[in-house]
């Protein structure tokens, strides 16, 4: 049996422990120190955006940028259902109520046109608007950002960008995460890079991050003593882990080099499979590729694949089950056109670990076209 091949295993670049052991040398193992600032410092210069704050998870960044753009209990919020669970808890976490857009075909990212129909349709009936807009950008691919931030401004909807897996993925050269007032990355263990587990949360607006750095430390008050005049959370990241994204940072664009391989790899194996269509990539956008995504052909059930793959030690995953299909959210309304819904149904993940090799694809490749003959 081969060794186990994962769906997205950490990948350090050599220099993550030097960092961590400066943590130890200089004994600030707490969430504050150098390795925090100097990672803090690589994604804006990395991503172009002006000020980040670097947190425990990007659920947690969800979480701050929802609170710093002022949102209130009952307030409604839109987001993309094509996502993982990540994007939306923090909106129950506010008590606000969400309100789930579904994807277009080519982008497989939230569709502009429903989202503008229902804006418009909301303006002429005098309906109130949402107050946000928490847009993903899927798999490392970017959204219609563009298209998408026109309409979040004409009908004065805050847009916060769920970066978490589209680090490094651009859409006419600039970064995603940095077209919103706010954005948002992971460092999840299974990202295209990762610090075990942490995120970051974007602006350029100095208030919005200044306020949500203040948050993320128990919202404490400049007094000696421990003053608070509003709640906060303990969501600020541990100079011991930052240290790792230190490493990390230093990697990102060989990571991203290799992940686009892979899929291209791939591509040129399975490609010409009838009925298998793998996830678009929209012009004058440049993915990450965190994970390969395809759909498979219509009469091939993902779950079949995925378990045929698990018998040969190899980890598949079916694509996210989008939001509005949760039983969690069953009485939650939104503008679904059942795009999503064939996604979740036809859909898998490949492995794509930035330090899978060239055989490795060729393996999984051909394990799927034995299992498709
Ligand atoms: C699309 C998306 N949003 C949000 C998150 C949440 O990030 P974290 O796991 O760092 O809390 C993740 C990843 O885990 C994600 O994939």
């Amino acid at each position: 049996m081969n060794p186990r091949i994962f769906l997205s295993p950490p990948h350090m670049g050599g220099n993550e422990q030097a960092y961590i052991n400066e943590a130890f040398a200089s004994n600030y193992i707490a969430p504050l120190g150098h390795n925090v600032d100097l990672f803090e410092q690589q994604i804006k210069e990395y991503t172009g955006a002006k000020y980040a704050l670097a947190l425990t998870s990007g659920t947690a960044a969800i979480h701050l940028a929802l609170r710093v753009l002022g949102i209130k209990d009952g307030d409604e919020i839109m987001a993309s259902t094509f996502t993982f669970i990540g994007s939306v808890a923090p909106i129950l976490y506010e008590r606000c109520i969400p309100f789930f857009i579904d994807s277009d075909t080519a982008s497989w990212n939230l569709d502009p046109d429903l989202l503008e129909e229902e804006l418009a349709k909301r303006s002429s009936k005098g309906i109130k608007q949402p107050k946000a807009l928490i847009l993903t950008h899927l798999y490392g691919q970017s959204a219609h950002i563009l298209r998408i931030k026109n309409i979040c401004q004409e009908y004065g909807v805050h847009l916060i960008e769920d970066a978490a897996e589209s680090l490094g993925a651009t859409m006419d050269g600039q970064h995603t995460g940095t077209f919103g007032e706010m954005g948002v990355y992971s460092f999840n263990g299974n990202k295209i890079i990762t610090t075990s587990g942490g995120g970051v949360l974007v602006s350029n607006n100095a208030k919005l991050i200044e306020h949500a750095r203040h948050l993320s430390t128990q919202a404490r008050e400049a007094t000696s003593h421990y003053e608070h005049t509003e709640y906060g959370y303990n969501y600020r990241m541990s100079n011991i882990i930052a240290g790792i994204g230190r490493g990390q940072m230093e990697v990102i664009s060989e990571r991203i080099k290799r992940r686009r391989e892979i899929f291209d790899l791939y591509r040129a194996e399975l490609d010409n499979i009838e009925g298998i269509t793998f996830m678009p990539e929209l012009e004058t956008s440049h993915g990450n590729r965190w994970l390969t995504t395809l759909l498979l052909p219509e009469k091939v059930s993902p779950e079949s694949i995925r378990t045929y793959l698990e018998k040969h030690n190899i980890e598949a995953r079916p694509l996210w089950k989008p939001m509005h299909a949760q039983p969690l959210f069953k009485d939650s309304n939104g503008c679904i056109n059942g795009v999503s819904d064939t996604l979740f149904a036809q859909g898998i993940c490949l492995p794509s670990g930035s330090s899978m090799s060239n055989s490795e694809v060729k393996l999984v490749s051909s394990l799927i076209k034995d299992k498709l003959s």
